[in-house]
């Protein structure tokens, strides 16, 4: 068995800065209300046109390849998470394939929301390990803007989503105790519906509920319609204090559980990355683990919450800024729809 090691790592944002006072214009919102209640204070929006979930995976991918000093050539595998994929199918591994001309190499698609990043990562991890593969493309990249509700009555989910990628490439390592040492994935699929978009889906039940003269007879043509839009139930729906509430748990827990399974203690932890879903989480999961300031790497108030995107980011940001230096103990830890949650602890 081999153990597996992060060697290159790159992220892309956005050239499009949006403020909280930006929104403003769109929606009855304003910058008090946001950052008080996620710390959020911009986000980046992709172009509308041109620049899409694939093409900023590409990005970031490019750096990320560069600096595991490996060709595009090398990559013998591409595993690919986000919620906000170009096609509804196929997804978008394919299309990162295609985009930068690599070999027909297996080109996987997560769909695991805010913990696909440590999903993918964890896979990743499983393929190296067993020496199927020796160069894993991992990428999370997410265009949240082209689908949420700017309107007033899409306020409390669509101020706190921005647009990103990040990406990294998992390779062999020979040194002892170093790299990936292990990662944790669970899931509870009782509370579905509390962080979910439904459509384009094939269970239009939700909806045909509030539209009980929809024509049974009729075949097709419930992926979308206008009235999905008209009544918003097209964009995200999220009970935000329900997942408040589960996601302050679950983060604390999966930490406990890496570090019990590597003999380890929070204050082993060198840096804490947490998915950026909300500063307040993070800083409610600072507090209960005890760990200080230091040890948490937020960057939410920047990019908002990216999804698949924001670990990648954050890990990338925070070794460019030298907060993560050889032999230190990362823990990446990702809570979101789903629910599903998960971590992973790294010997840098
Ligand atoms: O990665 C996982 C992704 N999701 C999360 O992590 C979400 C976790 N949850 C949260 O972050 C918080 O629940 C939110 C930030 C989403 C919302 O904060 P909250 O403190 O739970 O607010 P609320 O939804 O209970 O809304 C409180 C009030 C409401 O007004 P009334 O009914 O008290 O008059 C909302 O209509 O705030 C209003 N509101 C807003 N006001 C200004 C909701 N969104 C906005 C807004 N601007 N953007």
């Amino acid at each position: 068995m081999f153990q597996s090691k992060i060697a290159g790592i790159g992220y892309y944002v956005p050239k499009n800065v949006y403020t909280n006072n930006d929104l403003t214009r769109f929606m009855d919102t304003s910058d008090e209300w946001i950052q008080e209640r996620t710390g959020i204070k911009e986000r980046r929006y992709a172009d509308r046109i041109g620049e899409t979930t694939t093409t900023m995976g590409v990005e970031a991918a490019k750096i990320a390849i560069e600096r595991a000093n490996i060709s595009k050539e090398d990559v013998d595998f591409i595993i690919f998470a986000t919620l906000s994929p170009d096609y509804y199918f196929p997804g978008c591994a394919v299309l990162l394939q295609r985009e930068m001309g690599m070999n027909e190499v297996g080109a996987l698609d997560i769909r695991n929301q805010c913990s696909g990043f440590i999903y993918a990562l964890s896979i990743a991890d499983q393929f190296v390990k067993t020496g199927m593969y020796k160069n894993v493309l991992v990428v999370g990249s997410e265009k949240h803007s082209f689908a949420l509700d700017f309107s007033t009555r899409g306020r409390a989910v669509s101020v706190i989503f921005g647009d990103g990628a990040g990406a990294v490439v998992v390779q062999p390592t020979t040194e002892a105790d170093k790299g990936i040492l292990s990662t944790h994935l669970h899931s509870d699929g009782a509370e579905a519906e509390k962080l979910a978009m439904y459509y384009p889906g094939a269970s239009s039940g939700i909806w045909l509920d509030k539209m009980p003269e929809w024509p049974e007879q009729e075949l097709g043509g419930l992926l979308m319609t206008k009235e999905m839009l008209e009544d918003g139930t097209a964009f995200p729906n999220m009970d935000g204090q329900a997942v408040f509430k589960k996601a302050v748990v679950k983060f604390p827990e999966v930490i406990h559980e890496a570090l019990i399974k590597n003999n380890l203690k929070t204050s082993d932890i060198n840096l804490l990355i947490p998915h950026q879903a909300n500063l307040r989480i993070s800083q409610f999961v600072q507090k209960t683990l005890g760990l200080s300031e230091d040890q948490v790497f937020n960057n939410i108030q920047k990019y908002g919450n990216t999804t698949a995107a924001s670990i990648p980011i954050a890990l990338c940001e925070a070794w460019e800024q030298g907060k993560i230096k050889d032999g230190d103990l990362v823990c990446l830890a990702a809570f979101g729809a789903g629910f599903t949650w998960g971590s992973a602890l790294i010997r840098w």
